[in-house]
């Protein structure tokens, strides 16, 4: 009832606008108008920036690669936290966000094929300079896994590609695609603070911005999850009651977690180095995609202590689960 309640007044807002009246409803917000909003005025600073830069040197193409790049990333990041955002904070905004998480991706995408575009270019008429400069196996490996990624999310996003593959299938394959388009940027930039040094502000700008993206993920989980566990009579609820021990464990490691995320540069050597020592592990970083996972750790230290400070190992009935979802989620 309560719930009810909660619900009905979000949707009309702090305010109490209509959702009919909010602007976040408009027809040119929405659906392909707002891909066409985003995407025309990308491409005309394409062009743009193409004028400015000698696209006849490699340098010049290597800086439209990034320049492109940089246009898709804000997308990815919002395709990323868009489920978690009406959870986290039931408004019109977050509602409109998730809403076009599917136009948002098509625009990521349209910024990734023109990035494809400058790559396809300086490997075929700059290509000594690619495989001196650009070329390394593992990159190759993890940007084409995330091209084949893209093509697959994109001909699946439409009524004839979504054919071919089960409602499972397109589950799975969006959302391994979404994470893994998520992660290479995010690792990019992580390396950016933590190794190279000397960072600018958008690399600052787009770690944190990766970061609370993926986070608010996190958080919506947890959110959830001590819904359950809070609802009277339920295996959780006296799990998180009579953990004491595990709430505070679960409290250290968020605590720890969120220092991590600000100081990669005090502990990436020395959790490289352990991570890496054994053989087998030194072989996998050369092909494997993101291994050892160093910028991921803090945020699977945030998960992991969100777990404990929400119950630990109480596992609630899947129906639970769901219409605790549906409850946070509607
Ligand atoms: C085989 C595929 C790929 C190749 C050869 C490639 C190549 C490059 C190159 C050469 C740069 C450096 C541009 C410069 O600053 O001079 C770059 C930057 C970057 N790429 Fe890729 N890339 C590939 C796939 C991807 C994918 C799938 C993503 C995922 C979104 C991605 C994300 C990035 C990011 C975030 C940067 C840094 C941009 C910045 O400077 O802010 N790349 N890539």
């Amino acid at each position: 009832m309560s719930q009810c309640n909660q619900q009905g007044s979000a949707r009309n807002g702090p305010s109490g606008a209509s959702p009919k009246t909010s602007s976040f409803r408009h027809r040119y917000l929405n659906g392909w108008p707002l891909f066409w909003l985003f995407v025309l005025p990308m491409t005309g600073f394409m062009f743009h920036a193409a004028s400015a830069y000698d696209l006849a040197s490699p340098e010049g193409v290597s800086q439209m690669i990034g320049y492109s790049v940089r246009w898709s990333v804000p997308f990815i990041y919002a395709v990323v936290a868009a489920s978690a955002l009406p959870v986290l904070f039931p408004s019109e905004a977050s509602r409109w966000c998730l809403r076009n998480r599917r136009y948002l991706g098509l625009v990521f995408a349209v910024a990734m094929a023109w990035q494809g575009a400058f790559i396809f270019i300086i490997s075929n008429l700059h290509t000594g300079y690619y495989y001196e400069e650009v070329y390394y196996l593992r990159d190759e490996l993890e940007g084409s896994s995330g091209y084949l990624f893209l093509a697959a999310m994109v001909f699946t996003s439409f009524r004839f590609g979504r054919q071919f593959v089960s409602s499972a299938q397109w589950k799975v394959l969006h959302r391994c695609g979404v994470y893994f388009l998520w992660a290479y940027p995010f690792s990019v930039y992580w390396w950016n603070l933590y190794y190279y040094g000397n960072p600018d502000t958008i690399d600052y700008v787009y770690y944190w911005a990766g970061f609370l993206a993926f986070a608010s993920r996190i958080m919506a989980w947890a959110k959830r999850r001590s819904r359950i566990a809070s609802s009277a009579g339920t295996p959780g609820a006296s799990a998180a009651r009579t953990s004491p021990l595990l709430r505070a464990l679960g409290i250290l490691l968020v605590i720890a977690a969120l220092s991590a995320s600000a100081t990669g540069g005090l502990w990436r050597e020395a959790v490289s180095g352990f991570l890496l020592a054994p053989q087998w592990s030194a072989n996998l970083e050369l092909w494997l995609p993101f291994w050892p996972l160093e910028p991921f750790l803090p945020l699977i230290g945030l998960g992991l202590g969100l777990w404990c400070v929400t119950g630990g190992l109480h596992v609630a009935p899947p129906e639970q689960r769901r219409s605790a979802h549906l409850a946070s989620s509607s």
